[in-house]
């Protein structure tokens, strides 16, 4: 494409962004006659000028679309095919076809992707195939106000606490904000002198990490001075190797280091590709009002992981404190967790819940903290009084997990961890709730407390057969336990409960007994077992053998 032609075309572009659509035809109709090489671009461009200025008479913008189709076909020019799809689908979305609006933008952006254009026409079309799945109004892009930018990524990120979303979230803003094609948001981990940042992979996010002194995001950390680079594949400065890997074609490249309020460097955000011309001062400015905001959050969401990990090791370290002294039972709240996320799993419970079962779970025998030994360690039967005593366990759980100062959604963790052992019919204990009164998460915990119980070693008994299990939890339904629940932990299928038997003896499940015991649950098992003419017997012993070591302990 002719110089000239590109830069009539940039203007055409700028004019369509100012709404100034009379003048953008204008300008397009003197191009057609004058333009060669370009003249398939310049008619798409005419007929998306056109049906801006006129929605009510398409039939011109139309004809030079089609026009402008024709040509691109036997064109060699990308960018006269990229522009035709680019504003044939503005037409269609302006007309309310929205799917194949996202169709043209869609092929659009594969031709772009795979040459880079000369106009970056491809920023456009991501922005707008955005707007149409949004469901946004029909406006060109982009032009955005920094101070709305600025308010905007304010607003977003405040509300973000989970540091790798808030990575991601201020990298889209500021792209958007900075009309760029891609940014990344690098953290320094000070201890380690590494940056790091989440990237998207496919659908996944991957953790990305190397020394704090390589790369331009690496050079900017070191010297705190931003770089702006206009040409990057003729700065010495740039390293090509990742293009290379990828396939995409870095063109402009924007680095500031981002500091917090004692102008500490925390991070580099490293913006790619401006959609239109270089990155300029401005963009410089907005990125660092960006960075004060941004590292504030960042700060803020780096003390609330830490936090999260100190309080979670804490209830860890409780935790196996618990099972220490009580070496009959050892490793039974980790076991319980397990077990009540595989039901919690399998119940299709959000993630939310499914940390405070998590919770709940590893802390509900915290109480027995206050239980004398003599009693906690007792290998014989217990007297009623100290039968008593061992009951107020759960009352002491509460009395402990009340007093740890933390959010409300801790308070929930203390009502599951103390509600173990109400039973659904009003007969269990310390508060003698019955039926839906008990917390949901309790009674998810009562369900996987008694099936650890009865199916671990304990010194007076071996491994209760699994048949006997499952008899007590059935047997138990509306009046142990919530019938429903143990409905739905006998559906788990059964390679999950073995994988939590394993973690006590560190013997692995191998891959292809995994994938045979993946078909069966609980409840199949039994039946294998019981039925004298089951084919399946092979499997009941494949079960038994990762639950009791011995592929005989069948009792039919
Ligand atoms: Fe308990």
């Amino acid at each position: 494409m002719i110089d000239c032609d590109t830069e009539v075309i940039r203007k055409g572009l700028a004019l369509l962004e100012d709404k100034n659509y009379d003048g953008a035809v204008e300008l397009f109709e003197q191009a057609k006659e004058n333009s060669d090489d370009s003249v398939s671009v310049v008619l798409s461009l005419l007929g998306m000028a056109k049906y801006l200025q006129d929605k009510n008479n398409i039939s011109e913008a139309l004809k030079c679309l089609s026009d402008a189709r024709y040509m691109a076909q036997f064109s060699k020019s990308n960018t006269a095919k990229l522009v035709n799809e680019y504003a044939q689908g503005t037409v269609d979305f302006g007309e309310g076809n929205k799917e194949v609006a996202l169709i043209h933008f869609d092929n659009a952006k594969n031709i772009a992707m795979n040459y880079g254009d000369e106009l970056s026409i491809m920023g456009y079309v991501l922005t707008r195939a955005k707007q149409i799945k949004n469901g946004m109004d029909f406006t060109l892009p982009i032009k955005s106000d920094p101070l709305v930018s600025l308010v905007k990524i304010g607003r977003s990120i405040t509300a973000v606490t989970d540091i790798n979303v808030l990575l991601k979230v201020i990298a889209e803003e500021t792209k958007i904000a900075i009309q760029a094609d891609r940014c990344t948001v690098f953290l320094l981990d000070k201890e380690k002198n590494e940056l790091w940042s989440k990237v998207a992979l496919g659908m996944d996010s991957q953790e990305i990490r190397f020394p704090a002194d390589k790369g331009l995001a690496g050079y900017v950390v070191q010297t705190g001075e931003p770089l702006n680079i206009p040409d990057a594949y003729n700065d010495p400065r740039f390293n090509p190797e990742v293009d290379k890997k990828t396939g995409y074609v870095t063109k402009t490249i924007l680095c500031l280091p981002i500091k917090n309020n004692n102008q500490e460097i925390i991070g580099a955000f490293q913006v790619l590709n401006k959609i239109s011309g270089v990155f300029t001062k401005g963009d410089e400015d907005l990125l660092v009002a960006i960075g004060g905001s941004a590292s504030i959050a960042l700060e803020n969401a780096q003390l609330f992981k830490e936090q999260k990990e100190l309080f979670e090791s804490f209830i860890n370290t409780l935790a196996t404190s618990i099972d220490a002294r009580d070496k009959i039972t050892a490793g039974h709240s980790s076991r319980v967790k397990l077990y009540s996320m595989l039901l919690a799993d399998e119940l299709g419970c959000d993630e939310k819940f499914k940390e405070l079962i998590e919770k709940s779970a590893i802390l509900h025998d915290i109480g027995k903290i206050g239980i004398r030994d003599s009693v906690l360690q007792k290998e014989g039967k217990l007297t009623d009084e100290e039968y008593k005593h061992i009951q107020e366990h759960v009352k002491i759980t509460h009395d402990i997990l009340e007093k740890i100062h933390t959010s409300d959604d801790f308070k929930m963790i203390t009502e599951f961890a103390c509600s173990h052992h109400e039973k659904y019919d009003g007969s269990g204990y310390y508060r003698h709730l019955k039926g839906e009164e008990i917390p949901y998460g309790g009674r998810i915990l009562a369900v996987a407390d008694v099936f650890d119980a009865i199916t671990s070693k304990r010194h007076y008994r071996d491994k209760m057969p699994i048949q006997n299990v499952i008899d007590i939890l059935v047997s138990g339904k509306d009046r142990h336990f919530d019938g429903k629940l143990v409905d739905t932990f006998l559906n788990i299928s059964v390679d999950k409960i073995v994988r939590v038997f394993l973690t006590e003896n560190h013997h692995s499940l191998k891959d292809e007994d995994c994938e045979t015991l993946s078909h069966f649950n609980l409840r199949n098992i039994c039946d294998f077992i019981t039925d004298e003419n089951s084919q399946n017997k092979h499997i009941a012993e494949l079960f038994n053998f990762y639950y009791s070591g011995n592929k005989n302990n069948i009792e039919g």
